[in-house]
């Protein structure tokens, strides 16, 4: 049997999930289990460049892959690990961190975006964020990365970097490619230019783990475009563009029999059967979440055991980079 190709995620433990994160990457995840050997990655270490604080970190870790287990990733399946436990992602970070120069990550979009922001922001950290990530990748060997084309710039810096690797000290590392060609985005209530996040506030998103009252108040408010046609047109009509797109994912009704279903209604209608739509798919994910929940050691040995079998592959690899690079080892 031809052996399967090695898929690895990650995604960092900002705090409350969102139907963004699901549809944009957790539900992604849960479809390729059984094509691919995955691992899936809390990456904690990341998340320490841009939270302010670090007080709930554990509890957000918590909650995030219970979410994910939830939602239906197996952890029978997939490798389910914390990123933090992983010392030797470190340790390749910083053997990769001394093959590319410095001027390339300064271009990294980015470490611009967050210069820009605030230019006291530009810690090395974020500069090296690439880098760990291409440790993240590499270090189990992964040729496919499933995420959003917003990753696009970080994969090509782990290409350039498995390259320059394979080219110094001979070839060990796959380049590793996106998984998916589109992968729904999901985008702000309050904001329909923008990507749900939760940088615009608690109005803007829609929570995995909302209660039905709390989603028919956030989808009621939820910014439409002037005219009250619900007709799919993400130029002139972006904010219900993007509602149609939601209602698509959570009923599976193609968005041409939607804009036949609502031609005649108008907004409060179409948002009111959205929201339901919403509340009964999220339905199942509620309650296995709340079952779950009553037990988070069980959710801690999880992340322990993927952790442990993480490690162990980790290790392999950085004994061959080692090798590669003529270090000794005992
Ligand atoms: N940068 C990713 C994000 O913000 C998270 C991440 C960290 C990641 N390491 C990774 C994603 C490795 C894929 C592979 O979403």
């Amino acid at each position: 049997m031809p052996q399967k190709e090695i898929v690895l995620s990650g995604m960092r433990p900002t705090g409350e999930q969102h139907i963004g994160n699901y549809f944009g990457a957790v539900r992604q995840w849960i479809s390729i289990q059984n094509q691919y050997k995955c691992y899936f990655m809390v990456a904690d270490l990341h998340s320490l460049t841009t939270l302010k604080t670090t007080k709930n970190i554990k509890e957000k870790t918590r909650e995030m892959v219970t979410t994910w287990i939830a939602a239906g990733l197996n952890p029978k399946k997939s490798t389910i690990f914390l990123q933090s436990a992983v010392p030797e992602h470190g340790e390749l970070s910083s053997i990769l961190a001394t093959l590319l120069p410095v001027s390339m990550l300064e271009l990294n979009p980015t470490y611009k975006e967050m210069v820009a922001e605030n230019p006291k922001a530009g810690s090395f950290g974020i500069l090296n964020y690439p880098v760990l990530q291409a440790a993240d990748i590499l270090i189990y060997k992964a040729s496919r990365v499933p995420i959003g084309k917003d990753q696009d710039p970080h994969l090509e810096i782990s290409r350039e970097i498995a390259r320059r690797f394979n080219h110094r000290f001979g070839k060990i590392f796959p380049e590793p490619q996106s998984l998916f060609d589109e992968v729904p985005k999901i985008y702000s209530l309050t904001h329909p230019q923008k990507k749900m996040s939760k940088s615009h506030g608690s109005d803007s998103y829609v929570a995995l783990l909302d209660s039905p009252d709390k989603i028919r108040s956030k989808i009621k408010r939820a910014v439409t475009d002037s005219g009250s046609a619900i007709k799919y047109d993400s130029i002139n009509k972006p904010a219900v563009s993007h509602l149609l797109d939601i209602f698509y994912l959570v009923s599976e009704t193609p968005i041409k029999k939607l804009e036949i279903k609502y031609k005649n209604s108008g907004y409060a209608e179409f948002k009111n059967d959205l929201a339901e739509a919403i509340i009964a798919h999220l339905a199942p994910i509620q309650k296995k979440y709340r079952e779950l929940a009553k037990n988070p050691k069980k959710i801690e040995k999880i992340l322990k055991e993927g952790s442990n079998k993480a490690r162990l592959k980790a290790q392999k690899t950085m004994a061959e980079v080692k090798s590669k690079i003529g270090l000794l080892q005992f």
